[in-house]
């Protein structure tokens, strides 16, 4: 770090844009970090940092506002056009529409630039009756390939377009209206001719087979599963394996090396679960996705189960990998993703030394600037419930009238779940025994974790309360309110476990 200069990481743009014209404006250089050819931040000097970390929280609140603003006025527009092209459309599915087919960071086909708002609408409209009012998604379940569902369901679409008061002429078959580009941004990849899906007997998931089940997260997922009595389970594990299984799971062995075991281990199965220790080789889980487009599998929740903010954030963190591996499931064409996003946990995370800033056994707490930024954090048993939840909806609406929540309206994105949106001040609160130790100012880098846990407490644009980005789902998925006093009950306990452990290993 050369003398007097302070590092800005990629992310967040108004800090960026500021560095770099006051650094200017002072005639000052600007170092560009860049780590494998891939930009990760700027070396600002340490006078300007300052100013624009202080700069950027005194506006905030108004910078907060406006883009509230902006998005409420482009959710306008939709609506208006909306209304224009499909006067009768029903309440709920227009509140639909607008919520799946324009909600921001998905990709999906309202949030693109590239064609107008008319066109995004008339496209967003028929994705949604597409999944939502035709068998379509029924068909591809039952193995049906992509080009005959849409032919099948043609009719069925262009019959609800109608009735919701679409005028234009359709000359030629919706499908032949849109263009390749407008195809793939209405309607993500979907299985191809290549593979055939797994037929699910009705429109309820019923197989689910799950990497991890003995470890931190799958063992509460599994758990969840199996009180939900519905579901047939199956533990993937390495035949070398020392984990211990809850009851009531089926275990299958596999060996990484050998792809044929996954793929034998998967057949039959309708969702592939993905828990991976963060030591397992980084293509462990590439060679559970490829055998699950092998085994036709046609849901895939991929190691997640932490922060999302936006995908820049996520890259800047913990690199690519995330990202690569969804798109590989995409391309792959078989299976669709759902990742799971339930911030940091709780007890793990509180009780970890240093990862909120608590060292338990020191009796210590160290303050991220102030300690007022809110993140989201979600306990073990509520990312189990999240999951057994999600799991349990229908696969689509086909045939329900209740018009409530279904595992395809997750396709390809994310389900948002918290327990608690908390900061530091009201950890503390909650954990009388601790006492403020140094004020950790947001650059402490000496660990991965200190960096991952510091870079969602920097203050600014919501950097891990996604709840405010994003939403959450718990209403829709039906999952309780927590009580912070029980969940932090077991924080201590857990601590302490914690470091008898390490004084086990070292006395060893
Ligand atoms: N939000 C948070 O605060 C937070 C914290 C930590 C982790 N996470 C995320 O959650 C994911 C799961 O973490 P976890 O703590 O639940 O995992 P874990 O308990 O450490 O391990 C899960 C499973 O991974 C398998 N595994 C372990 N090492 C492996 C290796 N070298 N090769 C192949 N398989 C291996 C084991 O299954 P078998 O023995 O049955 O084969 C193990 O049961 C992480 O990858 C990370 O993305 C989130």
């Amino acid at each position: 770090m050369p003398k007097g200069y302070g590092f800005l990481a990629k992310g967040i743009r108004y800090k960026t844009l500021h560095c770099r014209k006051l650094t200017h404006e002072a005639k000052k250089i600007l170092y560009i970090v860049v780590d494998k050819k891939k930009q990760v931040g700027l070396r600002v000097p340490l006078s300007i940092l300052h100013q624009v970390h202080a700069q950027a929280k005194q506006t905030l609140p108004t910078r907060r506002a406006a883009t509230e603003k902006r998005d409420a006025a482009d959710i306008g527009k939709a609506a208006a056009e909306l209304h224009s092209q499909f006067p009768k459309i029903p309440e709920k599915d227009k509140e639909k529409v607008l919520k799946h087919g324009f909600k921001k960071h998905s990709g999906r086909v309202g949030r693109t630039s590239s064609i107008p708002l008319s066109r995004k609408v008339l496209l967003a409209v028929i994705a949604h009756v597409r999944h939502q009012h035709t068998t379509y998604d029924t068909l591809l379940s039952g193995g049906e390939d992509r080009d005959m569902a849409r032919k099948k369901t043609r009719k069925q679409i262009e019959t609800i377009m109608r009735e919701w008061g679409f005028k234009e002429a359709l000359n030629k078959p919706i499908h032949e209206n849109i263009t390749f580009t407008e195809t793939a941004l209405a309607c993500p990849p979907t299985p191809s001719l290549h593979y055939k899906r797994l037929a699910m007997s009705n429109n309820q998931i019923k197989n689910i087979a799950i990497v991890g089940a003995s470890g931190n997260i799958g063992s509460q997922i599994a758990t969840a599963l199996l009180a939900k009595g519905q579901f047939n389970i199956t533990a993937i594990s390495r035949a070398e394996s020392k984990g211990t299984f809850p009851q009531g799971i089926k275990i299958a062995h596999i060996d990484y090396n050998n792809p044929d075991t996954i793929v034998k281990a998967l057949k039959g199965q309708e969702v592939l679960i993905i828990t991976m220790g963060v030591l397992a080789a980084p293509d462990t889980q590439t060679k559970l996705i490829r055998a699950a487009a092998e085994a036709g599998v046609p849901w895939v929740l991929p190691n997640e189960y932490g922060m999302y903010t936006s995908e820049e954030v996520q890259n800047e963190l913990i690199g690519p990998g995330k990202a690569k591996d969804r798109q590989l499931i995409e391309e792959l064409g078989v299976s669709s993703w759902i990742g799971v996003v339930c911030g940091f946990w709780y007890a793990h995370s509180l009780s970890g030394p240093g990862l909120y800033g608590f060292d338990i056994a020191k009796r210590e707490a160290v303050f991220f600037d102030e300690g007022t930024e809110k993140l989201n954090t979600s306990t073990f048993p509520q990312v189990g419930r999240t999951v057994a939840a999600l799991l349990s909806l229908p696969v689509s609406s086909q045939g329900s009238t209740e018009g409530g929540p279904t595992l395809s309206d997750y396709r390809n994105s994310r389900v948002y779940t918290s327990s608690f949106a908390l900061n530091q001040l009201q950890f503390r609160r909650k954990n009388a025994m601790l006492k403020p130790g140094e004020q950790l100012k947001g650059g402490n880098r000496m660990a991965f974790g200190k960096v991952l846990y510091t870079r969602y407490f920097f203050p600014g644009d919501y950097a891990g309360l996604y709840e405010k980005i994003h939403g959450l789902d718990n209403e829709k998925l039906g999952l309780p309110q927590e009580d912070l006093d029980e969940a932090t009950a077991e924080v201590e306990a857990r601590g302490e476990r914690l470091l008898e452990t390490i004084r086990k290993t070292l006395r060893a």
